[in-house]
């Protein structure tokens, strides 16, 4: 199972895709957490690791992949590493960490001043994620850049469900509504997370939304605030967590 975590900056997104990482694997599952942001560099923190390699280094740098590509483009022919189908197994060890049971890796990182956009690391997102064939008992999250511009990509292609966390901003709502069009359209399951609500601000959502699509409503929390605020990583046990892995687990069981 491919699950993408989406939504606008600053909603939540890599909390939830943490502590569900964490859930999942307490609950027996393998995960494995992919950093598709190219911009953050502290999900790892969240995570208790502190490693920052990435699969783009691991396959010889943005360069060599750029040159790569624009090698292959011209003959119309993919890379040999965008045909290649992967297991969780074959990921390069230099780019993943363990930390309590739990595997992350990321995509690859803007690191230098003028070196050009990060293209290269929405295709290598995309092509990794579209050739990799998880076990029935693994649950790859991927923590997505902010916005929608890996729909405008295809990531989605290489996903099995779409998480979209909304915070209680109109932003978030109108954006909500643009994943449900863009998700249609890729023909992926959406489910909707309410983040950082209260019972009076869910009440004003559910004017707005829908909540047929709702799995969980997570509450402000501040022992999470605070623990992000300082680089720490994230302790809570929050049963609307629970519930995402409970729905999350049915589905896996219900697809065998
Ligand atoms: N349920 C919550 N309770 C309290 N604080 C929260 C909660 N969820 C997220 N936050 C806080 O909101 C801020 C943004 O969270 P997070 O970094 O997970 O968002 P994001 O969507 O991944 O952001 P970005 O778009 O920058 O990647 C952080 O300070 C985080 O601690
Ligand atoms: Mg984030």
């Amino acid at each position: 199972m491919k699950l993408l975590v989406c939504g606008k900056g600053g909603s939540g997104k890599s909390t939830v895709a943490v502590l569900l990482v964490k859930s999942l694997k307490n609950r027996g599952l393998r995960v494995l957490l992919v950093d598709a942001d190219e911009s953050n560099v502290g999900l790892g923190r969240l995570l208790g690791s502190s490693d920052t390699s990435s699969l783009l280094d691991s396959l010889g740098g943005k360069k060599d992949l750029q040159q790569k590509m624009m090698k292959a483009f011209p003959m119309g022919k993919p890379l040999e590493l965008f045909s290649k189908r992967w297991s969780v197994a074959d990921i390069p060890r230099g780019c993943l960490s363990q930390t309590d049971g739990v595997q992350i890796m990321a995509i690859g990182k803007i690191q230098h001043f003028g070196e050009g956009c990060a293209c290269p690391m929405g295709a290598l997102a995309k092509a990794f994620l579209c050739n990799l064939d998880p076990a029935f008992d693994e649950v790859v999250v991927i923590d997505a850049e902010a916005g929608i511009e890996h729909f405008g990509r295809g990531l989605e292609t290489g996903c099995d469900m779409i998480l979209a966390i909304v915070d209680p901003t109109h932003e978030s709502i109108l954006l909500a509504q643009k994943i449900g069009e863009l998700a249609k359209t890729a023909g992926k399951d959406l489910y909707f997370i309410w983040n950082k609500v209260s019972p009076e601000v869910e009440k004003v959502l559910s004017r707005y939304m829908n909540e047929d699509r709702v799995l969980a409503r997570i509450p402000q929390d501040l022992t999470i605030f605070v623990e992000s605020l300082e680089g720490r990583p994230l302790t809570a046990g929050l049963f609307q967590i629970e519930q995402i892995s409970d729905f999350i687990i049915q589905t896996i069981e219900h697809a065998r």
